[in-house]
């Protein structure tokens, strides 16, 4: 892999715009509408690396969830490349905490299955050399063979990653991808998908309870506020990349004061929604 020290690539042209959007879901037994977000301005950059924070509750997943077309808006809009989510597209992959690969596949099928459901224009022998390859590149080679339960947490995790871009898409959106994972496996995932995502020039969404992580892999950092859930604050992390291939990204001048400052205001929503009484 081929991987360039970049500076902070995060103004390229917007990609996703939520303007004033509010949006939740309908509570069928209480017959009610519950707001999971409101009046949200936040724009996706093209190639850029957002990372999502803030208290359980407060609208993160549910933000992901109307990029990836599964909610509409109730008020405001959100669009892609300028036009209106209506629904689901392969444009825009993603990856869950829980792994959600298919037991009774291989890694490779597994792998493979976003090739099922979209149209590439790529020969069969073309999407078996891009399987491979993916699979060599989370660091699952030797494995195309195994069913996921005699994977570990962390390979399971690879082969949810690599599913999710195979296909290069142009946005992954990760909800906590690597929440159930030790520390160690957790940094080592974490450099690789710098890497995988920098050669790809990918725009990712990404959340994470880690404010380390936040820091680590953010080319900029949302906190979500929580009821209503709305954005707080946004901070730049200009820390130039890679970040994690050398290791070391707490040594930077830059990440104690950042850290420090992403804290408070991560404590100060969290005590806030304990607090909260609805
Ligand atoms: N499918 C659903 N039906 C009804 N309400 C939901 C649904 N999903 C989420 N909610 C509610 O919407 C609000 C926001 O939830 P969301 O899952 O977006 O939070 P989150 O920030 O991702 O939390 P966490 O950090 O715990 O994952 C919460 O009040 C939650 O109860
Ligand atoms: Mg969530």
């Amino acid at each position: 892999m081929s991987t360039q020290p970049t500076v902070n690539s995060s103004r390229g042209d917007p990609l996703v715009v939520a303007e004033n959007m509010t949006v939740g879901y309908e509570l069928e037994r209480e017959r009610k509408l519950l707001t999971a977000l409101t009046d949200i301005n936040l724009t996706v950059h093209e190639g850029e690396f957002l990372v999502l924070v803030g208290p359980s509750g407060c609208g993160k997943t549910t933000f992901i969830n109307a990029v990836a077309g599964l909610l509409q808006p109730w008020e405001g809009t959100i669009t892609y490349d300028g036009q209106p989510i209506k629904g689901t597209s392969q444009d825009r992959s993603m990856v869950f905490q829980d792994y959600a690969v298919m037991p009774w596949r291989t890694v490779e099928q597994n792998v493979k299955m976003p090739f099922e459901f979209r149209d590439t224009g790529l020969s069969a022998s073309q999407i078996e050399d891009q399987v491979k390859s993916m699979i060599g590149n989370v660091g699952l080679q030797g494995f195309e063979n195994s069913f996921p339960h005699e994977l570990s947490g962390g390979m399971r995790q690879r082969v949810g990653i690599a599913r999710a871009m195979v296909t290069q898409p142009r946005l992954l959106l990760a909800d906590e991808p690597f929440g159930a994972l030790d520390a160690m496996t957790r940094e080592v995932l974490q450099a690789q998908l710098e890497t995988l995502v920098m050669d790809a020039g990918q725009t990712v969404v990404f959340i994470t309870h880690s404010i380390d992580e936040a820091i680590s892999l953010g080319d900029r950092v949302a906190v979500i506020s929580h009821r209503p859930g709305t954005v707080r604050e946004i901070i730049d992390v200009d820390i130039e990349r890679p970040r994690l291939a050398e290791g070391e990204i707490t040594r930077h001048p830059e990440y104690g004061a950042l850290r420090e400052h992403l804290w408070g205001l991560v404590k100060d929503e969290a005590l806030g929604a304990k607090g909260a009484v609805v």
